[in-house]
């Protein structure tokens, strides 16, 4: 992190249209508690959607309309939190320029998600171009915010790596200006004989020995000296690490510790096992879905006994549900107490009660347009002018500045 920076956080969503009970509970609860303890920029990752739908784009409006609209209705917060449109904020697209410049090709082809999707995926031509980019693009979203903390799915994780080495690759290159060593070592005279002594064998214990301790040591030291400018402190954390300047900053992955949100199969829920509950479906729709969701297989009769370690609805019991009900459906299924309609009612309660007030504002969102809108176009400004500021350094030490 650069000094005196707030920690930031960032994440990008595809958009899928109306979210369901998955995305929230494995993601939009996550952001919600993120919003309130650090500097958050939401975004909708429309161009890597574009990336795998480029032949039907038609749906995208509505679809990035809607998923703004489930992530406000969820609370997610406009004023703590900075949400807009990828696309809207074309500096993205130059820092993913510019780092093309310096990304080996070999990068990019061994991203597992890179010929994982492309097999998945077969009826779609992924042989492109921007395809490939896709993990570049995201490092691209990720380090123009400098941002230190990137919550993602466990399928995500390699490409915060990514984005790390890329980082690790631009500073390298970029990061040590003429005189580099020369100016360090000045710096490190400013400190002071001691506090430069105690530097210079607090490098050397990471550097030489990989002690991760001597480096947290050596930064909190670099952080408190009094007696160096701003670029001498950002140079010497660069110096530390046997890099150059950190002009952009390397992310850590936040993965989502959340329970996976069963779906109605027991599978994670996803759209494409057509096993979700939306956020926005009626009380009704919800009802039948959980009523006729499948149970354990062996429980034929009412009078069988069953076991919820083979029951879907167990899953959303321990989701839902408190200890005493918990116990009440271990007791009532193993002893065929009590039916599978029975056991599912505080389910279908729990659910329909946690939908409520989203449902209630999504649908007063639905009739304001202009405010969502708003919400948005607010967010795209204030995301404009935080990556301009990472860009102009990026350009500056590419280079790039004309004057
Ligand atoms: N690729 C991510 C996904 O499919 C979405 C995304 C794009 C993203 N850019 C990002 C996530 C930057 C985190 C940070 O889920
Ligand atoms: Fe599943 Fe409940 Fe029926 Fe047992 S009683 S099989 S846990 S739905």
């Amino acid at each position: 992190m650069l000094p005196g920076q707030v920690q930031r956080v960032l994440s990008g969503m595809r958009p899928t249209g109306r979210l369901h009970l998955g995305h929230y509970h494995g993601v939009l609860k996550n952001w919600l508690k993120l919003q309130n303890e650090y500097e958050c920029f939401f975004f909708v990752a429309d161009w890597h959607a574009l990336t795998t739908h480029y032949e039907d784009p038609r749906g995208f409006e509505e679809s990035v309309w809607d998923m703004v609209i489930d992530w406000l209705a969820v609370g997610v917060d406009p004023d703590s939190a900075t949400l807009f449109i990828q696309s809207r904020v074309p500096e993205h697209a130059e820092l993913h320029v510019l780092l093309s410049m310096i990304t080996p090709l070999s990068w990019l082809e061994r991203v597992p998600t890179y010929k994982d999707q492309q097999l998945k995926l077969k009826d779609k031509d992924l042989s492109t171009y921007g395809f490939l980019g896709y993990p570049l693009l995201q490092s691209a979203d990720i380090l123009i915010y400098r941002a230190g903390t990137v919550p993602v799915g466990e399928d995500q994780v390699a490409h915060v790596e990514i984005t790390r080495e890329v980082a690790r690759r631009f500073n390298y290159l970029y990061g040590r200006e003429p005189g580099y060593e020369d100016l360090c070592r000045a710096a490190i005279k400013k400190m002071g004989k001691k506090a430069g002594k105690l530097f210079d064998e607090l490098r050397a214990g990471w550097l030489e020995r990989g002690d991760s301790v001597a480096l947290g040591t050596a930064r909190e030291l670099v952080e408190k000296q009094m007696n160096i400018t701003l670029g001498d402190r950002e140079r010497l954390l660069g110096f530390l690490e046997g890099g150059g300047r950190q002009i952009l900053l390397e992310p850590q992955a936040l993965l989502t510790a959340a329970a996976k949100m069963p779906g109605l199969d027991g599978q994670k829920m996803s759209k494409s096992y057509n096993n979700t509950i939306g956020l926005r479906e009626s009380p009704e729709e919800i009802t039948k879905k959980l009523r006729t969701m499948p149970t354990d297989p062996q429980r034929v009769r009412r009078t069988d006994p069953g076991d919820p370690d083979k029951c879907p609805v167990w899953q959303f019991h321990l989701v839902y549900s408190g200890a005493d009900v918990k116990q009440w459906v271990q007791e009532g299924c193993r002893s065929a107490a009590i039916g599978c309609l029975e056991c599912k009612q505080p389910v279908v309660d729990a659910v329909l009660a946690e939908l409520k007030p989203i449902q209630e504002r999504a649908a007063a969102l639905a009739t304001d347009p202009t405010l969502v809108r708003n919400v948005i176009a607010k967010g795209c400004r204030h995301a404009r002018e935080v990556a301009d500021v990472t860009l102009q350094d990026v350009r500056r030490s590419m280079g790039l500045e004309y004057n």
